[in-house]
C-alpha cells in the first residue's frame, strides 16, 4: 500500500507507558508522513490515558512536528480511519499479570507474563479481546494493517490470522535488541548486522549472527558466556558454557525458563518469600516513577526509567514495519508470521518468529529450512500448547485448556496443570466470559 496521503495511526492501550517511546521513534521516522495518532483506552485507564497525551503533546511540540494528537474511549471512528492500528494493551492490567505471575508458583511452577502458564492466562484474558478488536475493523476498515504488540504476542497473532480476516502481523522486541546489542558491543551501523533467526516468540535461536555478510556466531557465543544482562525483564542469568557449545546458536534470552527452569522458579520463590512480590510488582513501581515524569510539565524528553522496562527498541521496530507497509520500503524484519514453509517442521498456519521480507503488500517469512534436532522437539511441544490455549481461549472448553496447560514445558505435572487451570479460571474469572458455566 502505498499512501499519498498522511499516515493515520491508532493505539489501542495509548495509555500504556510505552507510548511516548513508540511516539518517539514515530517523530524521528523523517521520510513517514504521519498525518495523525490517536490514542485509545479503556475508561479506568483516562487518567493515565490524558497523563500520556499531555506528555506526548510535548514532545511533538519539541519536535515541531505537525503530527495530530487525540485520544479516544470510543475507537470506532478512529479504527474506521485509519491506516496502521497498534495494539498493545494488557488485559486485566497489572494486577492481572500480578495474578498469572504469582498463581503457577502455588504449584511449583515458574509464573512469567508470557511463557508457562502465566502467560497462558494471558493469552484466555487477552485472545478474546483482540478478536473483537478485528471483527470491529473487519466490518469498518478491512484494510487498515493490524499490528500486534500485545502479549503473548505470538499467540494472540496466530489467533488473529487463524480466526480473522485482518491483515496482521506480530512484533517483539527480543530480536532487534538483539542485533542493537551486538552493533552497539561491536561499533557497527545497526544496518550491518543480521541474524539467521527463527522458532516461536519468546522461543527462538539465531543460529548465524552476520556483520557485513561475515558469520561471528563463534565471537557472538564466546561472549554470551561472560555474565552480561540480556534484557531488563529478566534476571540475569549465566548460560552454560556447555550448553552454548553443545546448541552452537544464540539463545533468545527467555530460553533461561526453558533451560534453567529449577533456578529461575527457585529466584522467584525467594522473592516472594523476601516480600519483594514479582515482576509485575518491580513493573508497578517502574510505572509510578515514569508517570510521574510524564506529569511533569518540565519533562520534554524520555525518562531513563523507561530502560528499566524490557520493551526496550519496541518503537524502533514497529516504525520500520510501518515505514516498510506504508512506503513500499522493502527491507528484512524479524517479525510474527504465517509459517507457510518457513519452519517445515510446523504446521502451516503456525505463526513462528522469523525473518520475513517486507514491503508494500506485507510479510512473507523467510524459508529457513529445517530445524535442528537439538531444539525442533522444544519448538514442537510449545507450538502444540500454543494451538490449544488458541483454541481454549476462543472456546471456553476447560478439556482444550487442561490439555493445553499439560503441553507446556514449564508446567510439572498434569495434576498441578489442573490446580493451576482451576486457579486461574477462579481468578480471572471476570475476563474469561468463555468460559461461565
Ligand atoms: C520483553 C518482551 C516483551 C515483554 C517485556 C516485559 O522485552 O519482549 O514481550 O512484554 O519484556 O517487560 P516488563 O518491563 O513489562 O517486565
Amino acid at each position: 500500500m502505498i499512501k499519498i496521503s498522511g499516515v493515520r495511526i491508532v493505539v489501542i492501550g495509548g495509555g500504556s507507558s510505552y507510548t511516548p517511546e513508540l511516539m518517539s521513534g514515530l517523530l524521528k521516522a523523517q521520510d513517514l508522513p504521519v498525518e495523525s495518532v490517536t490514542l485509545v483506552d479503556v475508561p479506568e485507564g483516562k487518567e493515565k490515558l490524558e497523563t500520556v497525551r499531555l506528555f506526548c503533546q510535548r514532545l511533538i511540540d519539541e519536535a515541531g512536528s505537525s503530527i495530530q494528537l487525540q485520544t479516544a474511549l470510543d475507537r470506532h471512528e478512529a479504527l474506521a480511519q485509519a491506516d496502521f492500528v497498534l495494539s498493545q494493551f494488557r488485559a486485566g492490567g497489572l494486577e492481572a499479570r500480578a495474578r498469572d505471575e504469582r498463581i503457577p508458583l502455588r504449584y511449583g511452577a515458574i509464573g512469567q507474563e508470557t511463557v508457562g502458564a502465566g502467560g497462558f492466562a494471558n493469552a484466555l484474558r487477552t485472545i478474546p479481546v483482540t478478536i473483537g478488536l478485528a471483527r470491529e475493523l473487519e466490518s469498518a476498515n478491512p484494510d487498515a494493517w493490524l499490528i500486534n504488540f500485545t502479549n503473548p504476542s505470538g499467540m494472540v497473532t496466530e489467533a488473529l490470522l487463524r480466526h480473522t480476516r485482518v491483515r496482521s502481523i506480530g512484533l517483539c522486541n527480543v530480536p532487534i535488541t538483539i542485533e542493537r546489542t551486538i552493533a552497539q558491543a561491536l561499533q557497527v551501523p545497526p544496518e550491518a548486522v543480521s541474524l539467521d533467526f527463527f522458532g516461536l516468540n519468546h522461543l527462538s535461536f539465531a543460529r548465524g549472527v552476520y556483520v557485513n555478510g561475515k558469520n561471528i556466531t563463534p565471537l557472538v557465543l564466546e561472549f554470551l558466556k561472560s555474565p552480561q544482562t540480556q534484557v531488563a525483564n529478566i534476571p540475569d542469568q549465566q548460560w552454560d558454557r556447555d550448553v552454548l557449545d553443545a546448541v552452537g546458536m544464540l539463545p533468545n534470552p527467555y530460553l533461561q525458563y526453558y533451560w534453567n527452569p529449577g533456578e529461575m522458579l527457585s529466584r522467584e520463590q525467594s522473592a516472594m518469600a523476601a516480600g519483594k512480590g514479582t515482576r509485575a510488582n518491580e513493573v508497578m513501581a517502574v510505572e509510578k516513577s515514569l508517570f510521574q515524569a510524564y506529569q511533569d510539565p518540565g519533562q520534554r524528553t524520555l525518562p531513563e526509567a523507561l530502560m528499566q522496562r524490557g520493551g526496550a527498541y519496541y518503537s524502533t521496530v514497529a516504525v520500520m514495519l510501518i515505514e516498510s507497509l506504508a512506503l513500499n520500503r522493502r527491507r528484512e524484519i524479524v517479525v510474527n508470521v504465517r509459517n507457510g514453509h518457513a519452519l517445515p517442521e510446523l504446521p502451516e498456519s503456525s505463526v513462528v518468529e522469523v525473518p520475513a521480507v517486507v514491503d508494500g503488500r506485507g510479510a512473507v517469512a523467510l524459508e529457513c529450512g529445517p530445524m535442528p534436532a537439538s531444539v525442533r522437539g522444544l519448538i514442537q511441544q510449545v507450538k502444540a500448547y500454543e494451538e490449544l490455549t488458541i483454541e481454549a481461549a476462543m472456546t471456553g472448553s476447560r478439556k482444550t485448556a487442561l490439555t493445553a496447560l499439560m503441553n507446556n514445558p514449564l508446567v510439572p505435572s498434569a495434576g498441578a496443570a489442573a490446580k493451576i487451570l482451576e486457579d486461574i479460571l477462579q481468578e480471572n474469572a471476570a475476563f474469561l466470559p468463555q468460559f461461565a458455566v
